[in-house]
């Protein structure tokens, strides 16, 4: 048979991923035996709470297939959510229930025929699931030296870059990779010019229940309800990645609603539901409930422990640093040290990536996954998966946590890896100085 003819888009992205091979990397050194400090790894550990776990058991026997905008009684429990959380009326019909956050925005980005505009950095997905569909991605301006804030200006020069009349921007707060949160001075400058230029923003708000607890979540939609489509889901304060269950809140207007025919009918083609037995359990999971909102509180607590630690070690050793105010990321800068990293042969990110790994096992994601320029030298590091590695691993620093929830004392005491990573950092910088 001669070899299958790829469609363009696909032809020039069938090298692994700069995620997939440092994973690869890690793995092969793994298997050596040898020892790496994965700070590339971005996904919670914690243990699935006993009472989603029954949930999930209690409904093994759902096989049907169900409505391709989610389960009734889900949306109504997840539109009780989002009422609660955001302080504003959120009605079933305005929830979409997909596998996973991803599959939703892609269904998003499918449906609209825009441009998208992305800031920089951004998530590693947003870009190449535009570039799957063959549309336009405009990266807004953004540089290390202003520790990539995003501004508004960026944004109107992106806006006016545009090749097509319609765009739409993709925000995530809290970020995946700076975890930082856009605050609600900035929300409403944006809801502004937003409103003004039409552009609708899909506002990623996964992490919006793992806050580090000196800043509040906001949300773009409290601003701009009429442009705002928020994604979240199930995978990162539940720590339930796997089970694939993510929500989309549309517009409550007949411009949403014509929004959420269009992605019913991509869910209708391509996946058809969510998996049933999930979405049951996560009627649960979305309900108001004590014992797991406790739980979700506990989890982001230590999450915003492991990273803040993370990062004050950072900038102890020099490295520009912009603080993260939620979720498990930071993403350090090493242009301060160009010379010296060109005398060792690096002047990209994916070498220093590759650097690190290969000469002190330190892995991470170069700043290129996320739409930074090649040659801003800098790297996303997450806490999540040190010193949790497995199931056990993450059981016993929840259970440290519950004995002593002093910080300090639970870095110090229960977070070896953790010490070791820095340790070999902290060599690495040294040796630049
Ligand atoms: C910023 C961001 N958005 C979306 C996702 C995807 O989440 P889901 O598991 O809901 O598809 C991730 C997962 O890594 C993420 O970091």
């Amino acid at each position: 048979m001669s070899p299958p003819q790829l469609s363009p888009v696909l032809q020039h992205k069938l090298e692994p991923s700069p995620t997939l091979r440092i994973n690869e990397m890690v793995n092969h050194m793994w298997a050596q035996g040898n020892e790496v400090y994965h700070l590339g790894f971005g996904e919670s550990r914690f243990p699935v709470h006993p009472i989603i776990q029954r949930a999930l058991a209690d409904n093994a026997h759902q096989k049907s297939y169900l409505a391709g905008q989610g389960l009734e009684a889900l949306r109504v429990q997840v539109a009780r959510f989002y009422t609660a959380h955001l302080g504003m009326n959120i009605k079933a019909n305005q929830i979409m229930v997909g596998p996973g956050s991803k599959a939703l925005i892609y269904a998003l980005q499918m449906a609209l025929d825009a441009a998208l505009i992305l800031p920089t950095p951004s998530w590693v997905s947003y870009g190449p699931q535009a570039e799957l569909l063959g549309r336009p991605v405009i990266q807004m301006r953004a540089t290390p030296a202003d520790q990539y804030a995003f501004t508004l200006a960026a944004l109107d020069e992106a806006v006016a870059h545009s090749p097509k009349p319609q765009k739409i921007l993709i925000i995530n707060s809290p970020n995946n990779p700076t975890g930082q949160m856009l605050r609600p001075a900035l929300l409403r400058e944006l809801a502004a010019y937003c409103r003004e230029k039409q552009i609708l923003v899909l506002s990623d708000e996964i992490y919006a229940l793992t806050p580090h607890g000196h800043a509040p979540h906001a949300s773009l939609a409290t601003y701009y309800p009429e442009g705002t489509v928020i994604l979240g889901g199930l995978s990162k304060h539940m720590s339930l990645g796997g089970w694939r269950l993510g929500v989309a809140v549309l517009p409550d207007t007949e411009d949403g609603a014509l929004l959420m025919r269009a992605a019913r009918v991509v869910a209708g083609e391509i996946w058809s539901t969510a998996s049933a037995p999930v979405q049951y359990a996560a009627i649960t999971a979305y309900s108001e409930n004590a014992e797991l909102s406790s739980y979700v509180q506990e989890c982001a607590a230590i999450h915003a422990i492991r990273t803040q630690h993370l990062w004050s070690w950072l900038v102890e050793l020099g490295i520009p640093c912009a603080q993260p105010d939620g979720a498990f990321y930071m993403f350090p800068n090493f242009d301060p040290w160009r010379k010296p990293l060109a005398a060792l042969g690096i002047q990209t990110s994916d070498e220093l990536a590759s650097y690190l790994l290969a000469e002190h096992r330190i892995a991470t994601l170069p700043g290129t996954a996320f739409g930074a320029p090649a040659h801003d030298l800098s790297l996303r590091l997450a806490s999540s998966y040190v010193d949790m590695e497995t199931d056990a691993a993450a059981d016993a620093i929840l259970t440290a946590y519950r004995t002593n929830s002093n910080g300090d004392a639970l870095m110090s005491q229960h977070h070896p890896k953790m010490a070791q990573a820095i340790g070999e950092l902290t060599r690495f910088v040294e040796g630049l100085k």
